[in-house]
């Protein structure tokens, strides 16, 4: 240990008036969004973060996570929340500590690079709302894709802090592309743009502890502005890494709450506030506070969770990405899509074709969208692919990579691959080298056209812009133009208790006895839950009584709105196949069902998804190897081309709709 380092235990007292260390640990808090991000699939909603909210501003953080990353996509498509609101609601409770965003750069907070425009106004709306720190990654740490954003955080008068990914190649730091040099050469280009911090960003909790000392020192060294550790526990190695991290001299390091932490999520701030008590690192936590925070968290907060918490393992941590350094949520999205597809046997074919096409990808960071784009290509191969050809589906995602819609990757993209990815693609066969969003034309016009007389201010704008389908979709549900679909709703502490003790009531052989008492009519608070008891299904409905209505939103109720609430939809609420989502709505498999026979070729859903768009109309000439639909699995979209010349005779789905796997979508005769 060196001796800025050195216990300084005069006085073993934690109470929050203990002496000020001489250079404390800063701490950003993730609870509110990368914690529930990495344990609860994001669906953290607003009411249940307002009961800590301003205890939580108490503690003394340097700033809390709230916003960006995967929220602004869960919010307004499973959880009929605004992101905006939950932005101005949290400042309401929160008014000393800094919010920081997560900024997927270009991308904002979605999977694609938008436009200037769109990217300009975004971080101008974020920093109105109330974001502070706008943590700014990209996924191929291709600075270039800064270069809109940064100025307006900075015209906005916010903090910028540029990320750096943290990967590798080999087993440790080191190799031909991500060693040492890489990093640091990486920290002194965002000095140069002005950052007013640096976060290592190790989203896979790839980082082994001392290579987090050698980093952080190089750093501390290169640059003179803080540097922040984001590391993952996911690997198990987290909370070492903070500890070496800290003896490197790092300025700010990031945890959860303890029921947040650990698992795929962050290393807990609790023990690391006992773990620096009394040295010169010393956060000045107040430990008896955090512990009133765990407490409400795990009592109130928690249980209406646990569900969605993946617990099938004993074991909190994955070796798998000791194996394979590769991230947890990239590796469990690689499961369930396997899964969906009955295809989980070939997992092992998976593990080796990750490599071999990231290789040919241009050996990119696997981070948030190149996790997803490296993943969901790799499965398309061990599904698709045979001994004659490789890369036989290849997703409009990996296809704009190839043309350099995403950056420049670290190595050059496999020449075979790009010719094969770029034939016939819409944007050119030449693949551009100039910064991205250089090729995009504006969006913003366009989508404000599009939602005009729906959308009231540029905040609703910008979620049409960023998500056009399920953007549009919420705002019918925001204005009363579309019924809001049960699963959407949030649920009670007493659902949840009443369907722990249904559960328990079928354990014990109960639930078949016959009630004594009339059942009363069903109500408009009825909710449905599967309840699966070993290999018994149960499909049973909970009802609270006497319960206040939930109201989202405060508007003129629209008669169309009342009317279409009443008559049963044709097809489910669209639900892409997300992660952690649940199954593929069975009402979408009726409806292709019910389609009415009609001769032809058909195409078929190849996996489960959510139709993006057809490009074809019914009676449109198509030739073979068109595309006709835009399909979308796991946030990726595919495009399906005809398999014969012909004319579209049927289409079954419309745009938005969530289709099984193998569903037909279309007939060519
Ligand atoms: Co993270």
């Amino acid at each position: 240990m060196s001796d800025h380092n050195q216990v300084q235990m005069t006085q073993m007292n934690y109470s929050k008036d203990r002496p000020k260390a001489a250079n404390p640990v800063k701490i950003e808090d993730l609870t509110l969004r990368d914690g529930h991000q990495s344990l609860f699939a994001t669906r953290g909603r607003t009411e249940d973060m307002i009961p800590v909210a301003e205890m939580m501003d108490e503690v003394g953080f340097w700033a809390l996570e709230t916003w960006g990353g995967a929220t602004f996509d869960t919010m307004h498509r499973f959880l009929n929340e605004d992101p905006w609101e939950r932005l101005r609601t949290l400042k309401r409770y929160i008014k000393k500590t800094p919010f920081s965003m997560l900024l997927r750069a270009q991308n904002l907070v979605g999977y694609r690079n938008y436009a200037d425009d769109v990217a300009r106004a975004f971080v101008e709306r974020a920093a109105a709302n109330g974001m502070d720190v706008f943590r700014t990654f990209d996924a191929l740490n291709d600075y270039r894709n800064f270069e809109t954003v940064v100025p307006v955080i900075k015209s906005c008068g916010k903090h910028f802090q540029g990320c750096i990914c943290y990967t590798m190649t080999e087993p440790r730091l080191g190799g031909e592309v991500y060693n040492l040099d890489y990093y640091v050469n990486k920290a002194k280009d965002l000095e140069a743009m002005g950052a007013d911090s640096i976060c290592l960003k190790d989203m896979a909790g790839l980082i082994a502890p001392y290579d987090a000392y050698a980093i952080i020192k190089a750093l501390k060294e290169a640059v003179k502005v803080p540097i922040n550790l984001h590391s993952h526990f996911t690997s198990g190695m987290a909370s070492m890494s903070h500890l070496k991290a800290i003896e490197a001299g790092v300025d700010i390091i990031d945890t959860c709450m303890s029921p947040y932490a650990y698992r795929t999520s962050h290393p807990a701030i609790e023990p690391l506030v006992m773990t620096l008590l009394g040295t010169n690192r010393d956060t000045g936590f107040d430990i008896k506070s955090l512990a009133a925070i765990n407490e409400i968290l795990e009592k109130e907060i928690c249980p209406k969770y646990r569900h969605i918490l993946d617990d099938t393992k004993l074991s909190i941590i994955d070796i798998n990405v000791l194996l394979h350094q590769t991230p947890g949520g990239m590796l469990s999205n690689l499961v369930n899509q396997l899964r969906e597809m009955d295809a989980l046997d070939k997992i092992d074919q998976v593990y080796a074709e990750l490599p071999r096409v990231r290789k040919d990808l241009g050996q990119i960071p696997l981070v948030t969208p190149t996790s997803q784009i490296v993943g969901i290509q790799t499965v398309n191969n061990v599904l698709f692919d045979d001994e004659n050809e490789r890369y036989k589906m290849i997703t409009g995602q990996v296809k704009d990579l190839c043309f350099g819609l995403y950056g420049k990757t670290a190595v050059p993209i496999n020449p075979e691959v790009q010719k094969k990815a770029l034939k016939g693609y819409p944007r050119g066969e030449e693949p551009i080298c100039c910064r991205p969003a250089q090729v995009l034309e504006p969006e913003l016009k366009k989508a404000q056209d599009d939602v005009k007389g729906l959308a009231v201010d540029l905040d609703d704008e910008l979620i049409y812009a960023i998500y056009p389908v399920t953007g549009k979709r919420f705002l019918q549900w925001k204005y009363g133009k579309e019924p809001v679909p049960d699963d959407v709703k949030p649920i009670t502490l007493e659902q949840i208790k009443a369907k722990k003790e249904l559960i328990q009531k079928a354990l014990a052989g109960k639930l078949v006895e016959k009630t004594e008492k009339e059942a009363p009519a069903k109500g408009d608070n009825l909710r449905k839950f599967n309840v699966f008891v070993d290999d018994d299904y149960f499909e049973v409905g909970v009802e609270e009584i006497g319960g206040a209505p939930v109201v989202s939103y405060i508007q003129p109720a629209k008669a169309a709105a009342a009317a279409a609430a009443t008559a049963a939809p044709a097809a489910a609420p669209a639900r892409p196949a997300a992660p952690s989502a649940p199954k593929a709505a069975p009402a979408a498999a009726k409806a292709a069902a019910a389609a009415p026979a009609v001769d032809g070729t058909p195409i078929n859903a190849p996996m489960p998804g959510m139709i993006v768009r057809f490009e074809k109309n019914v009676g449109d000439k198509v030739s073979k190897g068109e595309t006709v639909v835009i399909l979308e699995a796991m946030k990726m979209e595919n495009a399906l081309a005809a398999p014969v010349d012909g004319t579209i005779k049927a289409i079954n789905f419309k745009s938005s709709d969530s289709v099984p796997k193998g569903a037909v979508l279309c007939v060519i005769g």
